[in-house]
């Protein structure tokens, strides 16, 4: 199928070149019902949420409440278990914020070397509070979380587990169900960073058994600004909220306050509401699509990709050993600067991601500062893969001479 005609924006493009986009763990395209749905609520119901009660402040109330819904749905939770945030970023920021109020000076949290930096730094920022300690489990040279450790890193002073479910550098996929296993057979509160597998994989937060998962809205066809936060109920009412302000109290007197019913006591101040209502219908778009069809078309496309990447010489292609990895594959090729390939490529209007990909511990564990990734989702095509390599070729050969 050709879901191109859905997004306007390679419609849109007055280059010599059509715009081929291989940039999607950065962020995805949105096709034009979710922009349709956003100009939508600004010019018949743009009014704030849980306010007023007048007719357009009801008719943004549920449409906004409808997407929380649509996302619990999705991923199989309860509707008051979802937050509003503004991305995974915050999402996890917020839990660390609320977690440290359970934590003590000693205290450890595991994550693993393969995080992203949001997933890293949160943590971190904990650490210069309280003085708790940050295990990473290892990555091994194919790519894949050492699992095999993490039994070892887990004490009596562990508290948490925080883990990206699919790399945005190597694309591996990791067993978050092993993960899960182990940290409920030693009761360690389980956080799911879904920024890259959302939008790839059907995920199930009670099949899977974790307290916790994140992701961002851009990510699955949506627009910016708006992340989700799943917190399973056990938490809802022993963590403290975030952000303090509008919306998330009840009664606010001159020294204490006391905080909103759940979800909405963890979402201060005026949310994002027309990103929140545009995250619904880029939910619904890509249900219809189907996450079948999603991983069949994209396994071909990387599987493609990786064939054809290894006939060019002296090219290091990082993980994509075996089946454990998505659509996402870097590589790095002796003599050329990534940064130059990428913007090199940018004349034929190909977008790749030049970078650390906010990864620096990863890229130290590969042995280097940057790497080159392309990242797939189902507007790609063989065509396009083709034209890839033969631009990176005739590159190639030019920064080499
Ligand atoms: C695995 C992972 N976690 C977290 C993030 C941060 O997402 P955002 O910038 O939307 O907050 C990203 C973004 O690339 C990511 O790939």
């Amino acid at each position: 199928m050709d879901f191109k005609k859905d997004f306007p924006i390679f419609k849109n493009n007055n280059e010599k070149y059509p715009l081929i986009y291989f940039d999607n763990a950065s962020t995805t395209q949105k096709p034009q019902c979710v922009i349709n749905s956003i100009s939508h609520f600004y010019s018949h119901y743009n009014a704030n949420v849980h306010r007023g009660n007048y007719k357009i402040a009801e008719k943004a109330t549920l449409e906004f409440e409808n997407s929380r819904q649509t996302i619990a749905n999705f991923i199989n939770a309860e509707k008051d278990e979802i937050i509003f945030t503004t991305g995974t970023t915050e999402s996890i920021n917020l839990i660390a914020y609320s977690f440290t109020s359970l934590l003590k000076d000693e205290d450890e949290i595991i994550i693993s070397e393969m995080e992203h930096h949001s997933n890293i730094l949160p943590w971190q920022m904990i650490k210069e509070k309280k003085n708790i300690k940050i295990r990473y489990i290892p990555v091994n040279e194919d790519g894949q979380l050492d699992l095999n450790q993490l039994e070892s890193l887990i004490n009596k002073k562990t508290k948490l587990c925080s883990i990206i479910s699919m790399s945005n550098i190597l694309g591996t996929i990791n067993d978050l169900n092993k993960i899960s296993k182990l940290t409920n057979k030693y009761n360690i509160p389980l956080l799911v960073d879904a920024a890259q597998s959302i939008a790839h994989e059907k995920i199930d937060v009670k099949k899977l058994n974790c307290d916790f998962l994140v992701f961002s809205g851009h990510k699955i066809m949506g627009p910016t600004g708006v992340g989700v936060l799943y917190m399973n109920r056990k938490f809802l009412n022993i963590l403290p909220p975030f952000l303090r302000g509008g919306n998330m109290n009840k009664e606010v007197g001159y020294e204490t306050s006391t905080w909103n019913e759940i979800p909405w006591k963890f979402e201060a101040g005026t949310s994002n509401i027309a990103q929140v209502i545009g995250l619904k219908n880029s939910i619904d778009y890509v249900k219809k699509i189907g996450f079948d069809e999603i991983k069949i078309h994209n396994k071909k496309l990387t599987d493609y990709l990786v064939k054809n990447l290894k006939d060019i010489n002296n090219i290091n292609i990082y993980g994509h050993k075996d089946k454990n990895f998505g659509p996402i594959v870097s590589f790095n090729i002796a003599g050329c600067h990534p940064y130059d390939i990428s913007k090199l490529l940018g004349e034929y209007n190909i977008c790749i991601r030049a970078g650390h990909h906010c990864g620096q511990i990863l890229m130290k564990k590969l042995k280097t500062n940057f790497t080159n990734r392309i990242s797939f989702q189902f507007y790609n095509s063989i065509d396009e893969i083709d034209f890839f390599i033969k631009s990176l070729k005739k590159i190639v050969k030019i920064l080499k001479n």
